[in-house]
């Protein structure tokens, strides 16, 4: 298991770079800054999926993150009433004003704040902000820590900048979470930004309101005052079993150091809205990143943000999300159990999200992955791991799409077995991915011919 600390890296060695090379393409055209960035293989494996089902397979997708439900009828009516009143133009480039109200109403209701409307910028949903918060508040050199296993962006987009990754380890032993003790060892004079994801994408780890306290107690004494902590609050309305969300911004003295960021992509069901947003500590903040969004790109249509409002204000929202948490319960019970009961696999029952993150370790090394990855050319190691290798085999031998420990933060991540699974696809969808996982754990002959092909080890 890997230690806390991060492992001494410069931004420049994440390694989940994309090189986009080709004959075609003279040397030197792509800037260093563009070929150190990272991405987020759940879409980088789109292409692969297609292929399959251009062969005529079809694909169990636990890939990606993405609420297998409609668009709610009363939502769809007031993008649509909106379109009449040709709300198509140009807008304020930091939300129009109606869906920021309703932001600072419901994210200050929820969270005892008290917000207004010149704190709030919208995006294009909850990822760009990741970024752009790292552009404005970080030089070259700067410190940025990050849970991992955690959202990929955190960790591809610091090399972008130029700046230093320091990736806080959540192990598995201690249930995926981390206290104050295990921030504060990485906290330094040079520390600009500290990312914080409850309910978290991958593990569907929840905060409770102690550990909150705790992790603030710790920035409060030792972060320095220019460290902002962005508290990704993306899957705020997924959650199982009696849980709360809670917000660090709601421990006094967090809010004046806090971005709080959401978006309709999940709670809604509206990933192709593109529809987020950030609540600045300072309206000065929220100006800065106005200015950004006019350089990047000017405005977001309005009448996605006036659907976005009705989304968050009307009452008919709330059936439609007990609906989504009622079905993703069903499936998250469903395939724990189912996967707890394949050999090799080990799967927690997370509190939120809609994520699953098993243990893969037993299963790596039944199938002889561990051992196929021994034996590869160091060259090729470094782009794969065993986990990638049982990935890449579900993938392309039993059609079943998921996510290797990898693609949650690339640093530190050696001698980690896990996968990620979705479980935001239909239930008997899900049956069948079980059934097809466990044949595929006992097809050592498949896996070996699998490794000797080498088509896809990476
Ligand atoms: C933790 C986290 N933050 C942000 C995002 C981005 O959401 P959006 O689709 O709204 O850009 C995701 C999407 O998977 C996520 O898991």
């Amino acid at each position: 298991m890997s230690s806390l600390l991060a492992p001494s890296v410069t931004s420049r060695e994440t390694a989940t770079a994309v090189r986009p090379t080709s004959p075609r393409l003279p040397a030197g055209l792509f800037s260093d800054r563009l070929l150190s960035l990272g991405s987020e293989n759940a879409f980088r494996i789109g292409p692969q999926i297609r292929e399959l089902e251009l062969a005529g397979h079809k694909v169990i997708k636990c890939n990606i993150g993405e609420p297998d439900f409609p668009l709610a009828k009363h939502i769809v009516d007031e993008i649509k009433r909106q379109l009449d009143l040709d709300a198509t133009h140009y807008c304020d480039p930091q939300g129009v004003l109606p869906l920021r109200e309703s932001i600072a109403r419901t994210v200050s209701a929820r969270r005892g704040l008290t917000i207004t409307p010149d704190r709030v910028v919208v995006f294009p949903g909850g990822k760009p902000p990741i970024g752009l918060a790292q552009q404005a508040y970080c030089n070259p050199g700067d410190e940025i820590i990050y849970p991992s296993p955690g959202f990929p962006i955190y960790e591809s987009f610091i090399s972008f900048i130029d700046a230093k990754p320091v990736p806080l380890h959540l192990r598995e032993e201690a249930g995926f979470s981390f206290g104050g003790a295990e921030l504060e060892r990485l906290i330094t004079p040079r520390t600009r930004l500290i990312y914080l994801n409850f309910p978290s994408n991958p593990t569907g780890g929840v905060a409770t309101r102690d550990q909150l306290a705790e992790i603030a107690e710790v920035i409060q004494r030792c972060a320095p005052a220019n460290c902002r902590v962005y508290s990704d609050e993306i899957y705020e309305d997924i959650l199982f079993d009696g849980n709360e969300h809670h917000s660090i911004a709601s421990v006094p003295g967090m809010e004046e150091r806090t971005l709080i960021v959401s978006g309709v992509s999940k709670s809604f069901a509206w990933t192709g809205g593109r529809v987020g947003w950030a609540v600045f500590p300072t309206a000065e903040e929220a100006a800065a990143f106005k200015n950004l969004n006019i350089n990047y790109f000017s405005c977001i249509p309005a009448y996605n943000q006036m659907g976005a409002a009705v989304a968050l204000e009307s009452p008919l929202s709330v059936g439609e999300q007990a609906r989504m948490r009622a079905s993703f319960l069903e499936r998250r019970d469903f395939m724990v159990a189912g996967l707890n009961a394949i050999p090799g696999i080990s799967c927690r029952t997370p509190g939120g999200a809609f994520y699953l993150f098993p243990n893969i370790s037993g299963f790596a090394e039944n199938i002889g992955a561990l051992a196929a990855y021994a034996e590869m050319p160091a060259a090729l190691r470094e782009k794969t791991s065993p986990a990638t290798l049982v990935q890449m085999f579900l993938l392309w031998r039993y059609q079943v799409a998921t996510m290797d420990r990898r693609s949650f933060g690339r640093i530190g991540s050696d001698g980690m077995h896990y996968l990620r699974f979705s479980i935001a696809t239909a239930a008997a969808d899900l049956k069948l991915g079980l059934e097809r996982i466990r044949a595929a754990s006992s097809d050592h002959e498949g896996f070996r011919q699998f490794i000797q092909e080498g088509a896809h080890l990476c």
